[in-house]
Order: structure tokens, then sequence, then C-alpha cells
């Protein structure tokens, strides 16, 4: 893991920076280009112009570290709110949410309530809720949590992160559920005690934790999606769906909206599902940070939007 990365993770938890980051003008303009606004409104109009080059979506709310229980509650109704407009607009659009996001600081079984609330209204519309993976002091209750829910209900996915060593044991008891799993290489900062160091090795699990998902995909149908802009790892996947004679409209690849545009398009375009992520929200800063740490060349755009008005 690169020092480079590690500084700009710990940017991203740093109180001081967290509270002003946000502020400096570059910052903001810096953001426009993963973000399209911090309104629903905003994400919206961005989805349907992506929806229209044959992009499917997922809306994700951004926002951490709740203060009490009525600002889970706020969050619950917001993407209720969220999969009406959904609805309304005719966008093939899912949601995706932070569990903290909806209380699991505070109370695991009211973050249950909430997380039931969104699901049923989801499952009333015929949509889906997917579930983030946080930083490794989350993994085990998200895990104990999504197996809870997915014996409940059909319609909820989680976030899996190649970068843990003991993903794959999770991954193993995952499969039992036939779940919905988006594979991830993964955003925090994390010690060698519980993550790869090398990017190598993590992008060599999520190799072998990709074959897994597809072969049990094929077997029964578990809902797999690659979630990576990793080109090279996406052309050994799909190689490998060829093998277990998985077709391209099933194989189901998620990226992050502003990131890698055209191959997005052009994956679906070739006959891929493609999902594009689309943030919003006010709290968008630690967010932003984990998306600089991803490439060095962000930093360099950022310097950039410093000395442009
Ligand atoms: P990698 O970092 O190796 O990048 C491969 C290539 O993609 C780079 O060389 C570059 O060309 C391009 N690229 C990657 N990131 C870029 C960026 N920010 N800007 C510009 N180019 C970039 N993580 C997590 O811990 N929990 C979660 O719940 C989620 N959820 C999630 C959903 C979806 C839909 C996606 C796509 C990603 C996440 N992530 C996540 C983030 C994930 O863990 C990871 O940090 C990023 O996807 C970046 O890693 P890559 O797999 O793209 O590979």
């Amino acid at each position: 893991m690169s020092i480079f990365r590690n500084m700009i993770l710990w940017g991203a938890d740093n109180q001081w920076l967290r509270k002003h980051g946000a502020n400096f003008f570059f910052v903001r303009k810096a953001v426009k280009r993963f973000m399209p606004g911090e309104q629903i409104e905003d994400a919206i109009l961005a989805a349907q112009s992506i929806q229209a080059n044959g992009l499917k979506i997922i809306f994700t709310h951004l926002g951490e570290n709740l203060q009490g229980l009525s600002e889970a509650e706020v969050v619950a109704k917001h993407y209720i709110e969220v999969l009406k407009k959904i609805e309304k607009t005719n966008l093939q659009a899912e949601i995706s949410l932070k569990l903290t996001q909806i209380g699991l600081d505070l109370s695991v079984e009211k973050t249950y309530g909430y997380f039931k609330a969104i699901t049923e209204e989801a499952l009333a519309r015929k949509n889906f809720v997917w579930i983030d993976m946080e930083s490794s002091a989350y993994t085990d209750v998200t895990l104990k949590f999504y197996h809870r829910a997915r014996k409940e209900f059909e319609n909820v996915g989680l976030c899996i992160q190649s970068y843990l060593y003991r993903t794959e044991d999770d991954l193993v008891e995952l499969l039992k559920l036939t779940p919905a799993i988006r594979l991830v290489k993964g955003a925090y900062n994390e010690p060698k005690e519980k993550a790869y160091p090398d990017k190598k090795d993590v992008d060599e699990n999520f190799y072998k934790l990709s074959e897994m998902l597809l072969e049990s995909s094929k077997e029964n149908g578990a809902r797999a999606a690659f979630a990576t802009h990793d080109l090279d790892l996406l052309a050994r996947i799909q190689k490998a769906a060829e093998k277990y004679e998985i077709p391209q409209e099933s194989l189901e690849i998620q990226m992050l909206y502003g990131i890698v545009t055209k191959e997005q398009i052009r994956l679906a375009n070739a006959g891929y599902h493609v999902r594009s992520l689309i943030s919003y929200g006010e709290f968008w800063y630690p967010w932003y940070m984990r998306r600089l740490a991803e490439r060095p060349a962000n930093v360099l755009f950022v310097m950039k939007n410093m000395f442009t008005r």
C-alpha cells in the first residue's frame, strides 16, 4: 500500500479536514467530475443522460457519522422517496446505502427496522437495495446483518472487499444464501494484519473471488456484480464468464459515475449489464478523498483547479 494512498486516506478521516476541506473552491470544483451535484434531482438528471447511453444506475446518498437516530430516520425516509422518484422517472436505477447512515453505530435493531422499511418499499416497486461495505471495524456486524436480511428479503445485495484476507471465507458462507454480491477491491485504510498490503495480491484475490462468484452464479443463480474500473481484470473475468457459459447480458459490471465513462458505454453497447453508481449529497468530502486515493492523477486534477476559476 503506497504512502501516498495512506496519506490521502488519513486526510479522509481527519476531523479538521472533514470540516473545512469541502469548502475550498478548488475541491468543490474538482468533485463535480465524480458527482453531478448535492441533490437527488442533480443525480436524476445525470442518470437520465447516461441511461440514454445504455447504462443502468445505482444511486447512493453520501452521509456518514450520525449524531442521533432521528437523523437515521431522515435518511431512511429520503431513500424511500428516492425509490418513488425512480419509478416516476422510469429510471433503471437501484439504491445503495451504508448501514452507518441508518444508525448502525447507535442501534442494530433500529437500523434493521429502517432497512426493512426501505427494502419493503423497494420490493413493492420491484426494486433492489445494495448494502455498502465500510471499514473492517464493521465487517462482522454488516455480514451478520446481511445474513438476516437475505433470509427475509430476495431484493438485497452486499458489497465485499478483495483486499481483506477474510473475504474468501466470508464468501463461502454467503454463497449458501444464494446472495447478490458486489465485489470490490476495497477503499479504506486497513492494517496489514487485515488486508493485503500489495495491490497485486488484492487484484489476484479479486479474480479468485470472481471465479467463485461466477461458479455460484452458473450453479444456482446467485447475482454477481464485478465493481471495478480495472480493465485488465475485467477482461480476465469476461473470459472466465465465457468458460462458465454465462451470457454477456448476465455479466454485471458496476463502475462509478465519471470514471472511464467511455468504457462504461462501450461495455453496455457490447451487451454487458453495466451499472454506474451515482453519488450525491452534502457529506461528500471523505468519499471524495477515497476517490483521490485511488488514482494519483486525480490529485493533479484538483491542483489544476486551484489555478483556474
Ligand atoms: P484500481 O484502483 O486498481 O483502478 C483501476 C483503474 O481504474 C485505474 O488505473 C484507473 O484507470 C481507474 N480508476 C480507478 N479509480 C479511479 C478514480 N477514482 N479516478 C479515476 N480513475 C480511476 N469500496 C468499499 O470499500 N466499499 C464499498 O461499498 C464500495 N462500493 C463500490 C461500488 C461501486 C459500484 C464501485 C465501482 C466501487 C466501490 N467501492 C467500494 C470502491 C472500490 O473498493 C475501489 O476503491 C474502487 O473501485 C477503485 O478500485 P478499482 O477496482 O477500480 O481498481
